[in-house]
């Protein structure tokens, strides 16, 4: 028997997820961003039920980088990247932060009930705290507030859409509890007005080595880019390091960079295929040339949708203003009631 209506909507806004998560505007997308956070993202995208708010950091984006010409392309090729490799807009909220000022306002409500000593504990904070300390430096040089707040921006990003989950890397784990303990706080002394977020960590979503083996990463400076032309993508695969093995010789998969990387894009079968070839003394080249091709097939069309974009950038701003239309719909009203919370409303 099916259930009342009214059950039916109360069920389905009690099991109502909202999803929300953001990607700061430095630097150029690679192959461990993609397989990381892009493509679960995406295809997250188009689960029904589920209302998802990804956006673009860019204040974030400021926090490190001073270079006005690298914050604007990188926006534009980040965005180009999602709305290429098929995030659907037409579900999924997809915006600029910088296009909302209500996350700024935020910001600031939220400024004013966050515990100085909760931000003191920051990792990113601390460490780099810690690193002027060896080097006998003042232990604030060079530190900035956009640092040291940067919990807060952050909280507002996601408290400001009532984001239930927070797909994140482990680094963030830390900044998503502050997150719940800020909005937290902000419900114990003006009424129940935030939702209390979750981080959620993938355990499967492999986390890609680069091409020397340790965690691919602009900072090891060991990427391979997402959108490199076919030659130097290939290129770029054949430089993952590899051993002396020859041809014939058997070879392990376990702490092989191009085994991981290869088994990230592979299918069960392709992967114990693989796994089988290197027992069976493939050699490395003919490994770096089936891992070109598998990549290479999987993002090859995406590509050219890639450069067409690229090459149009108006399309892609009508498209973030879109989504700050839509977001705003949601944060200008809710910002509204928060004003009002803290007592910042017309003298009528
Ligand atoms: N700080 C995040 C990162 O470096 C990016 C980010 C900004 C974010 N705001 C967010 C992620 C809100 C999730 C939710 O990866």
């Amino acid at each position: 028997m099916a259930l009342p209506e009214s059950i039916q909507a109360l069920d389905q806004t009690m099991s109502k997820r909202t999803v929300l998560t953001g990607i700061t505007t430095t630097g150029r997308p690679h192959l461990g961003n993609y397989v990381g956070a892009i493509k679960p993202a995406i295809q997250a995208s188009h689960k029904e039920g589920v209302q998802s708010f990804y956006f673009l950091a860019d204040y974030h984006a400021l926090i490190k980088c001073r270079d006005p010409q690298v914050i604007h392309h990188s926006t534009l090729e980040i965005a180009a990247t999602w709305l290429a490799l098929g995030l659907d807009t037409d579900q999924a909220i997809f915006y600029r932060q910088s296009d909302i000022p209500e996350i700024s306002e935020l910001t600031w409500l939220l400024t004013c009930i966050t515990a100085k000593g909760l931000m003191n504990r920051a990792h990113a904070y601390k460490a780099a705290v810690q690193e002027n300390i060896e080097v006998g430096e003042d232990p604030d040089s060079a530190i900035v507030m956009g640092l040291f707040s940067y919990p807060v921006l952050m909280a507002a990003d996601i408290l400001m859409f009532n984001a239930t989950d927070v797909p994140v890397g482990r680094d963030q784990v830390q900044h998503l509890e502050m997150a719940r303990d800020i909005g937290q706080r902000f419900n114990h002394h003006f009424g129940d007005h935030f939702v209390l977020p979750q981080a959620v960590v993938d355990d499967d979503v492999a986390v890609l080595p680069g091409r020397d083996g340790r965690k691919m990463s602009k900072s090891y400076n060991n990427t391979i880019p997402l959108w490199l032309p076919e030659k130097q993508l290939r290129k770029s695969i054949m430089k993952i390091v590899t051993n002396s093995l020859e041809p014939g010789e058997p070879k392990q998969t376990e702490n092989s960079a191009l085994f991981a990387i290869y088994a990230a894009f592979a299918n069960p079968e392709q992967r114990e295929e693989m796994k089988q070839a290197y027992a069976d003394g493939i050699g490395w080249g003919a490994a770096k040339q089936q891992c070109f091709e598998l990549i290479n097939s999987e993002i090859s069309s995406a590509r050219l949708v890639y450069e067409e974009l690229i090459g149009e950038p108006a399309r892609i701003e009508s498209c973030l203003q879109e989504g700050a239309a839509r977001a705003r719909a949601v944060a200008a009203p809710f910002m509204r009631q928060l004003r009002d919370a803290v007592g910042i409303r017309p003298l009528r």
